[in-house]
């Protein structure tokens, strides 16, 4: 019998897989703190999510860029909480370009949500489960973060940068009992994927949460759904001058 988690922390909570990921757990009896911008979807979530039955969950808002709250916001979240045994970092941006757009403004901006984000917020709970000898960490990555994708350089380069900086962690903490896990999912219905078209495997965010979950008990890379881990196998052996030529 897998342990259920107890209490947890969502960041990037107010739609999406974070969302799905949020109603999951409360629905399992998990007590859990959602963060994001918009408080507005938080509360929204949160009265539907008690309505049910299920633990009310409790709401912060607060915007990733602001690495510097971080370690406070941290800390009074999981006073609030009683506990933290498990943290999901699912806050992400893909700003689209156009074919032949280079914006500054949106490669920072997704270098601030996808990486620097998740390195404030996951190094603060791998030093806390590191101290207390257990704790589930666990990464939203992407299958594009396997390649540089001609319509995301950004964005690919930050789910190749979280991909690692994750599993540097699983190497520094497992041997201290935190279990870290790297989470990457293909297309998931979600508002980050809205007006693409193309979407090979689609599958809906509750669907998504569902595999996460059963994924987060065991340490390691989880590809959702699994098809993904051999279609990138391929694809990640695909030689260089054939792969700028295609359309992905
Ligand atoms: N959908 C897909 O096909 C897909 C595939 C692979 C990987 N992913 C990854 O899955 C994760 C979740 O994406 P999703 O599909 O669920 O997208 P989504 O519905 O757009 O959700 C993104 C979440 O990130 C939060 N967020 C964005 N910028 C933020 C900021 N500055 N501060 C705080 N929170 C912020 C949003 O909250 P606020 O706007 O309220 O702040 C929202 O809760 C992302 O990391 C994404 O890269 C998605």
């Amino acid at each position: 019998m897998q342990k259920s988690w107890q209490h947890a922390l969502i960041i990037g909570a107010s739609s999406g897989i974070g969302e799905a990921l949020a109603r999951r757990l409360a629905s399992q009896g998990c007590l859990v703190a959602m963060v994001a911008r918009r408080l507005e979807q938080l509360e929204r979530i949160a009265e539907e999510i008690a309505a049910s039955g299920a633990p009310k969950p409790l709401l912060y808002r607060h915007d990733v860029c602001e690495v510097e709250c971080v370690p406070a916001l941290f800390q009074k979240i999981t006073h609030d909480l009683g506990g933290l045994d498990l943290i999901i970092y699912s806050a992400g941006i893909m700003p689209i370009l156009a074919e032949h757009e280079y914006s500054l403004e949106k490669d920072l901006a997704t270098i601030d949500v996808n990486v620097r984000g998740a390195v404030a917020w996951l190094d603060m709970a791998a030093e806390r489960f590191e101290r207390a000898g257990s704790g589930t960490l666990v990464g939203i990555s992407s299958v594009a973060g396997d390649r540089g994708r001609r319509h995301f350089p950004v964005y690919s380069a930050s789910k190749a940068f979280l991909d690692t900086y994750l599993e540097g962690l699983r190497n520094r903490t497992g041997r201290y009992g935190v279990r870290v896990v790297t989470v990457k999912p293909g297309p998931v219905d979600t508002p980050l994927v809205k007006g693409l078209k193309n979407l090979p495997f689609l599958i809906s965010a509750d669907r998504a949460a569902e595999l996460i979950l059963k994924g987060a008990h065991r340490d390691g890379v989880v590809y959702v759904p699994r098809i993904w881990r051999p279609i990138m196998a391929i694809v990640r052996l695909i030689p260089s001058f054939i792969f700028k030529r295609l359309n992905v």
